[in-house]
């Protein structure tokens, strides 16, 4: 088995360069999808004129942003740095978005460093007052880091904001029941909690333990991508806070779980990178799915005929 063919993408210059040629997307530029008007732009989120170019006339009613945590894995700045980066796209964010709108930012806190970004950045975000906070939701992951002198850190921040009054949708799940006992009594009849999980009239919390980390193994994985939402998390954003036929953005597309999720969901979606190799995979992703009913490539990746024939010369 061929576990995640690929590195990471962002660091592999070599590969990068061989990979370079077969994006359709320079920088500036954006993809038009044919079929349901979704956008992938090589854009930066941080560049008025570039969200300006990609949003036209439209305006968003819901906002899914996963931007760089400023944690090991990137090019740190400074936190004060970091969180100004932050409001130039909290603005554009802003500008793109109905009067009536939410908003989900994923963040992480770095235990190892005095929590930044996380909050830092929900201080910061006091400052938009048009954006009243509504849910500070965690997400488990099943890997983590900090085993041997520390609790582990398995958790995923999400926080959600609500401009205006935008829509909720009541979303029912599948969330296990991780403990035992907890009776309760329903139509006459005593229940413990593991039979009430086989109800389908379960909302989820703000604590989502239902949700599979992606890895090589599943269906949804894009081989070279680091930072890759689960789908399910990502379509229950959609499903609860936005309508059909609504638009929704994504600043920071990577593998394109946004795009793909609003795809399934019949949303349409304006999602940019800066990188053209992840803005290429975003679109190869949501190509893939259409030819194949696949959100991902498990054990192969999105450039393998590229890459297969270059191996054969
Ligand atoms: C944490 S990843 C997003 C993961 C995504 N939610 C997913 O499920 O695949 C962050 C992405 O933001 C992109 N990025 C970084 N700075 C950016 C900027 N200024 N504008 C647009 N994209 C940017 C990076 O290239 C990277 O692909």
């Amino acid at each position: 088995m061929n576990n995640n063919p690929l590195p990471r993408l962002d660091t592999a210059p070599e590969l990068r360069a061989k990979l370079l040629p077969f994006c359709r997307l320079s920088p500036g530029q954006i993809w038009c999808d044919p079929l349901t008007g979704h956008r992938v732009g090589c854009l930066d989120a941080t560049n008025p004129g570039h969200i300006r170019q990609l949003l036209g006339d439209a305006s968003a009613t819901l906002a899914v942003h996963d931007p760089p945590y400023n944690l090991v894995a990137f090019p740190r700045r400074s936190i004060e740095e970091y969180i100004d980066w932050c409001r130039h796209w909290l603005r554009l964010t802003d500008q793109s978005l109905a009067a009536d709108a939410a908003l989900y930012v994923w963040l992480g806190a770095d235990q190892n460093d005095g929590f930044q970004p996380l909050p830092d950045f929900m201080l910061m975000m006091r400052e938009f007052t048009e954006f009243a906070p509504r849910s500070f939701i965690t997400m488990r992951n099943q890997r983590g880091y900090g085993t041997q002198h520390n609790w582990m850190a398995v958790r995923q921040e999400l926080l959600y904001y609500a401009k205006g009054r935008p829509v909720f949708n009541v979303t029912y799940t599948d969330i296990p029941k991780i403990l035992r006992g907890y009776y309760k009594t329903v139509n006459g009849q005593r229940t413990e909690n593991l039979e009430r999980s086989k109800a389908d009239t379960i909302r989820p919390g703000n604590v989502w333990v239902d949700v599979q980390q992606v890895f090589y193994r599943l269906e949804e994985n894009v081989s070279g991508c680091y930072a890759q939402k689960p789908l399910k998390a990502i379509e229950r954003i959609v499903q609860a806070s936005s309508r059909p036929g609504e638009l929704v953005i994504d600043f920071f597309a990577h593998a394109g779980t946004t795009l793909l999720a609003a795809e399934r969901l019949g949303r349409r979606c304006f999602t940019i990178d800066t990188d053209p190799i992840f803005c290429e995979i975003t679109i190869r992703r949501l190509e893939h799915y259409r030819a194949s009913g696949q959100t991902g490539w498990q054990n192969g990746h999105a450039f393998q005929s590229e890459l297969d024939s270059a191996a054969r010369l």
